[in-house]
């Protein structure tokens, strides 16, 4: 079995796509020396492309009204409880200013799925701050969209998005949302890549009734699809939701996907989530220790950041906070990362421009 593992394990990193029994069973992790082996070979991986260079990105969560209804989500648009709040441009703009004096040079522009913000108005915000501020990045985070208004944000100068692509397995995908399809979802990254868009899948670990099984698809999808950036966090229960009495996701578990998805999607820019660091107090670090390579202080506006609940006691202080950047500074280089505050493209990326 351990033998089984280990080949399993050298495989991957040969770029081989693993038999999915053996990926099920480096998901379930019952053998400890296997999952240190893991470990330590993401982290070498991560080091071969990217050094130890930990980048930020600046988060700035711009809305919290949504259309859509995923049975996890605390700002899901049938919570009558979520008090809500968007941002406009000039708000916009002022959470980047802000980030951009701390050094940040990637804004991520996250939302829920909001109306409000028609093209014209998008395409406005977009190319406000790319005219405002020299060299940045504009990471889109805001959802399913047609490929006429991906373009047009493009064209008005997004570089990246952000669109998980929740879970592999269609039947827990249309579980857990409502009127949603997975291949909807992978249909909006295909066409994010062919537009010229670095872009960024990934899943939620500890689902109500995800399996290993489920688990191993997500990373065989990822192997296929090789996105920019892989977002992976636990699921963690949110009071005003129909997931309210199911237990927060394996926190062990997710880091080992993090690992196994260093290893699948080698050159991938893959964050230590929010999720993972309110799910354990050590949860960054054990994200960076296993192949992560990304962080996303939060620049929103004080007074809004405890709205933008997509989880219970979801961390926006501290050192998620943008404001805390010397600490974080202080924390990761104590690690024995550097931090790095460029655009941190994807290393393939910088060699096409
Ligand atoms: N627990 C963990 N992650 C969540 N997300 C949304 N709700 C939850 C939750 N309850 C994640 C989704 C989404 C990202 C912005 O946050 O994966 O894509």
């Amino acid at each position: 079995m351990k033998e089984q593992l280990k080949d399993g394990l050298s495989r991957i990193k040969q770029g081989e796509e693993p038999d999915k029994e053996t990926l099920k069973m480096l998901v379930a992790g019952n053998d400890e020396e296997i999952n240190g082996t893991l470990i330590s070979m993401a982290d070498e991986t991560r080091r071969k492309y990217y050094g130890n260079k930990v980048y930020m990105r600046g988060l700035i969560e711009f809305s919290n009204f949504c259309k859509r209804n995923c049975k996890y989500c605390g700002i899901r648009g049938k919570n009558s409880k979520a008090e809500r709040y968007r941002l406009n441009k000039d708000e916009i703009i002022g959470c980047c200013a802000n980030g951009y004096d701390m050094g940040y040079r990637t804004f991520v522009l996250q939302g829920g799925e909001d109306s409000y913000y028609s093209d014209e108005i998008m395409v406005d915000i977009i190319s406000s701050i790319k005219g405002a501020f020299q060299d940045v990045v504009v990471t889109l985070s805001i959802g399913e969209k047609s490929e006429k208004t991906y373009r047009s944000y493009y064209e008005a100068g997004a570089d990246r998005y952000l669109i998980r692509h929740e879970t592999a397995s269609p039947s827990l995908y249309d579980a857990v949302h409502e009127n949603m399809h997975l291949k909807s979802r992978l249909e909006c990254l295909y066409s994010l890549k062919r537009i010229g868009y670095q872009i960024g899948a990934g899943f939620m670990v500890g689902l109500p009734g995800q399996t290993d099984d489920d688990l191993a698809h997500d990373l065989l999808l990822l192997m296929k699809m090789q996105p920019h950036m892989v977002g992976i966090g636990p699921f963690i229960p949110h009071a005003d939701t129909p997931f309210r009495d199911f237990p927060k996701g394996d926190v062990d578990k997710t880091v080992r996907m993090i690992a196994l998805s260093r290893l699948m999607v080698p050159k991938a820019l893959i964050p230590a989530t929010t999720a993972l660091g309110t799910a354990d107090a050590f949860g960054r670090e054990r994200g960076l220790m296993a192949g992560a390579n990304v962080v996303m202080p939060n620049l929103s506006p004080m007074e809004d950041r405890s709205k933008y609940m997509l989880y219970d006691n979801k961390l926006c202080m501290g050192e998620e906070s943008a404001e805390c950047t010397a600490t974080i500074r202080d924390k990761i280089e104590s690690a024995g990362y550097e931090l790095d505050m460029s655009r941190g493209d994807h290393i393939d990326w910088r060699k096409k421009q």
